[in-house]
């Protein structure tokens, strides 16, 4: 903690050191019930008298920001009794707007980002969410980790608990190379780069690949932090509509054709947020126009560990003869999203870039995570988790599937996952689901919206169904629920008037 004197200035020492420790409080810096320095220890550091210290003390005291205990010392109080603090010595920050980098392109993904990561809370707890995409912490395998993690510790914690080198743990490198071949994708462990999640990957990528402007051709819908980093790095995005097996190649062609992307991204498998899956000759047409038209491919997510029915095709990088294809692949959705710990294959030399970026970035992903998750991994613990979680994500598909066809009013329709945890609804199109989302929290029910998974727009009157989390019983309320918001809001338009809108690539 750190209070300067000013002896040429003209406020009273008291105050000054009153006004700096009110600052630090305000701040949080100095949290409720945290001791305030001994007054005699104050004082001797601040070469003041004592008196000086106590005068402070009291002031904050008797302005109820502090709370003296006779033979403890003086704490700082508890925040409803903690007033905003005003007056001189306390200077505004900078203005941290105007020194923020002017290449950054950072402020043109902000607002997304806050509509993102704002997730609906209700008083009372009974609310239904069908928002956020995630795994459910409830079939968490935490106390087998738990072990694991306390045996790695003990065997090899010192070295995995220093500096380690970037390409990942070696034992962990050579089992993601088994795993990817069980896909039929063939990847030595050093061209497996373990990544902070895939998201880590995709920033990665763009970091080393992208200039502003550069094209991006990406699905629509897509996943909407995709969407954020590839803005974030300047570039210019060319949404392609889906269509019954996966992107429309008609349209890619003719975006190839035009504009010649430096990228395309795509989630062939597991689809977020539809849950769709690409047919295998959409695969083969798509590596195929990649090919002719020199296009590097980003394949995020093609894991097919939580698809339902049967397993989906290769994923592109088995059939990727002209090495054009990147791979992401990660741990939070099969195992724990917390560990952040993903996977990332590419061709040697784009590798050695992204490795490059990665040093810079954060040197290296935990160690000792990596060898926790190597060892459960080989333990056999994941496929276990995976026979158990991946039934009970299906029955709650099931469950969904049946409670929309039973509850939904005419006019509504929505994708059939084939994987993932998720699928897109679209209403009719004179709803707007962002203006629906207030209702429907006020019946106790929660969803994405879906125009944050759209890239210039669109999408208004779609939103996104997660089933992941909810357990089965709950399902079908959180669908009456929502079905009876839709039937109010088509007696009672969200939207006034006809609304310009591209056509929602909905299948
Ligand atoms: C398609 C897609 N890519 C990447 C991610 C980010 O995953 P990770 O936790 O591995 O960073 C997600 C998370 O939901 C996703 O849906």
């Amino acid at each position: 903690m750190e209070i300067r004197i000013d002896r040429s200035a003209p406020v009273p020492l008291p105050r000054q050191i009153r006004l700096q420790l009110e600052r630090l409080i305000r701040e949080g810096i100095l949290g409720p019930g945290v001791k305030l320095p001994a007054s005699r220890e104050l004082a001797q550091d601040l070469g003041v008298n004592r008196t000086t210290v106590t005068l402070a003390y009291e002031e904050l005291v008797s302005e109820g920001i502090a709370r003296a205990h006779v033979g403890q010392g003086t704490f700082v109080a508890a925040p409803e009794a903690t007033p905003q603090a005003s007056g001189p010595g306390l200077l505004p920050g900078p203005d941290w707007s105007g020194l923020f980098s002017k290449g950054s392109q950072l402020a043109a993904v902000d607002g997304r980002r806050r509509e993102l990561s704002s997730q609906p809370v209700r008083p009372g707890g009974e609310l239904i969410s069908f928002a956020g995409g995630m795994p459910d912490s409830g079939l968490f395998p935490t106390e087998a980790f738990r072990r694991v993690l306390n045996r790695v510790i003990r065997a090899e914690g010192p070295e995995l608990l220093q500096y380690y080198p970037v390409g990942g743990y070696p034992p962990l490198r050579q089992f993601l190379s088994r795993y990817l071949l069980g896909f039929g994708v063939e990847a030595r462990p050093e061209e497996i780069l373990i990544v902070n999640g895939s998201q880590q990957g995709l920033d990665l990528i763009a970091r080393v690949l992208l200039d502003p402007g550069d094209f991006v051709a990406m699905e629509e819908p897509s996943y909407p932090r995709a969407i954020q980093v590839f803005r974030a790095f300047g570039a210019q995005l060319l949404p392609i509509p889906l269509g019954s097996d996966g992107l429309r190649l008609d349209l890619l062609e003719r975006l190839l054709g035009r504009h010649a992307p430096k990228l395309l991204y795509c989630q062939p498998s597991a689809h977020n947020p539809t849950g769709l899956t690409m047919s295998p000759g959409a695969r083969r047409g798509l590596l195929e126009l990649a090919g002719r038209h020199r296009v590097p491919v980003v394949e995020d997510g093609f894991d097919g560990s939580l698809c339902f029915g049967e397993r989906p095709p290769g994923p592109l990088k088995a059939g990727d003869g002209s090495g054009l294809v990147i791979c992401i692949g990660t741990f939070s959705k099969i195992l724990f999203p917390g560990l952040r710990l993903g996977w990332l294959v590419a061709p040697a030399a784009v590798l050695e870039r992204l490795e490059l970026a990665k040093q810079l970035s954060d040197i290296h992903t935990s160690p000792l995570i990596q060898a926790a998750v190597f060892h459960f991994c080989q333990r056999r613990l994941l496929e276990r988790h995976l026979t158990r979680c991946a039934p009970e994500y299906s029955r709650r598909r099931v469950i969904l599937l049946r409670a929309l066809e039973s509850r939904m009013p005419a006019g509504v329709t929505w994708t059939e996952p084939r994987g993932g945890f998720s699928l897109l609804l679209a209403l009719p199109e004179e709803i707007d689901a962002a203006a629906l989302l207030p209702r429907a929290l006020d019946h106790g029910v929660a969803f994405t919206p879906g125009s944050v998974f759209f890239v210039d727009g669109g999408g208004e009157s779609t939103l996104r169904l997660s089933f992941s989390t909810i357990s089965t019983q709950r399902i079908d309320e959180g669908i009456k629920r929502l079905a009876d918001v839709v039937r109010q809001a088509l007696s009672r338009p969200t939207r006034r008037g006809p609304v310009e809108r591209s056509t929602v690539p909905l299948v």
